[in-house]
């Protein structure tokens, strides 16, 4: 064994003087796999075209004169009419082959539309604005600041006026949303936290605190990838499952799963400008702690959701009890702060509850 171990270096060793054109290969295979690559995506635009120019060929087909013609009678002869139109049945397959060709088009060469990262950032920032205006309206109770149209009608959007009001009120250094399972507080703090990330400044980090990266997959990425939920952000939410990181509007976001106390290591040394918590009470103390000591840039600003379960819980006494010393806000949501919820399944779940938050 050890003599042929001494044997392979002076085998290597002529092999070794020819390596510089391994790296010439190396280089070589790597052009030939971006031409092949390119040359792939070019084809794949032009199936893409293709696809589009048959779908609108059906399209025109659709309502165009048409003769229609089938074997009838009782001598199975060839019979034809011409149509000013083809026939129910037939234009219903047509409308079905044009959208097949249309969603592999698409599928090929996704649609430019939608709106672009600087378009979405702007359309938050004003909803952040209106939301702030609005509810202060709301709470001024005078039909809006100058007593003339409300900036926003708060009733129009698909959010409750609690998760309006809380995304609107959530200036403080900490944002905390608590409360019943269900009751609309991810979706609300999310909203909050995503306006935030549109309008921030250039230093600090951005990141999204969790249990783990697979509750923080599942709990505020893919909510936020909902394009129902989200509409047009959810194409500008990026992550790859398994990555440590995110990209949302065009930013790094930093993903941090924090199951026990050693991942307050991985907070040490960063500065962070935004960060958001999921299910915060599942967090070790030590964690948040470190956490809002790492919130250092002027501004920076916590998002956080929880149920604590228990009245004697780190959270509530060491912080959400003492919002009136902290620079702190905190709602409490109930079920009926989730507009998506029926009434039945409300009155059902808060005869079934019965921990300390109550649903109602
Ligand atoms: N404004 C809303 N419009 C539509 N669906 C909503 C809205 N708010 C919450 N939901 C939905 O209701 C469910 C629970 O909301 P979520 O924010 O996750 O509650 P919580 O974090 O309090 O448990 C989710 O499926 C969510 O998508
Ligand atoms: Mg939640």
């Amino acid at each position: 064994m050890r003599s042929s171990g001494r044997r392979r270096p002076c085998r290597r060793s002529p092999q070794r003087s020819s390596h510089p054109s391994r790296s010439t290969r190396a280089a070589e295979v790597a052009v030939a796999t971006e031409v092949r690559r390119a040359d792939l995506a070019a084809r794949r635009t032009a199936l893409a075209l293709a696809l589009q120019g048959d779908a609108e060929q059906l399209r025109a087909q659709l309502w165009a004169p048409c003769i229609y013609g089938e074997f009838a009678g009782k001598e199975g002869m060839w019979q034809q009419v011409d149509l000013d139109r083809p026939r129910f049945a037939d234009q219903r397959q047509i409308i079905t082959v044009k959208a097949t060709a249309i969603q592999q088009s698409l599928k090929l060469a996704p649609a430019e539309g939608g709106e672009g990262v600087e378009q979405v950032k702007s359309m938050l920032g004003a909803l952040g604005e209106a939301v702030t205006h609005a509810v202060n309206d709301d709470d001024a109770d005078d039909g809006g600041a100058d007593g003339g149209e409300p900036v926003l009608n708060l009733d129009r959007l698909p959010l409750s006026r609690k998760q309006l009001r809380s995304i609107g009120q959530a200036t403080r250094r900490i944002n905390l949303w608590h409360g019943s399972v269900r009751s609309g507080k991810t979706i609300a703090s999310l909203l909050a936290f995503v306006i935030a990330v549109a309008g921030a400044g250039p230093s600090g980090l951005i990141i999204i605190c969790g249990r783990s990266l697979q509750t923080i997959e599942r709990n505020c990425l893919e909510p936020l990838q909902d394009t129902a939920l989200f509409g047009p952000l959810a194409r500008h939410v990026v992550h790859t499952r398994g990555a440590t990181t995110a990209t949302i509007l065009g930013r790094t976001v930093h993903l941090i799963g924090a199951a026990d106390a050693r991942a307050e290591g991985r907070l040490r040394g960063l500065t962070a400008q935004l960060a958001y918590v999921d299910e915060a009470t599942l967090l070790p103390e030590g964690f948040w702690t470190q956490l809002l000591a790492r919130l250092s840039v002027p501004g920076a600003r916590l998002y956080a959701t929880t149920n604590p379960d228990s009245p004697r819980h780190w959270l509530k006494g060491g912080y959400i009890d003492r919002a009136a010393e902290l620079n702190l806000r905190a709602w409490h949501f109930k079920l009926s702060g989730n507009p998506s919820l029926s009434p039945e399944y409300v009155a059902d779940l808060a005869a079934e509850y019965v921990g300390l938050w109550r649903a109602g």
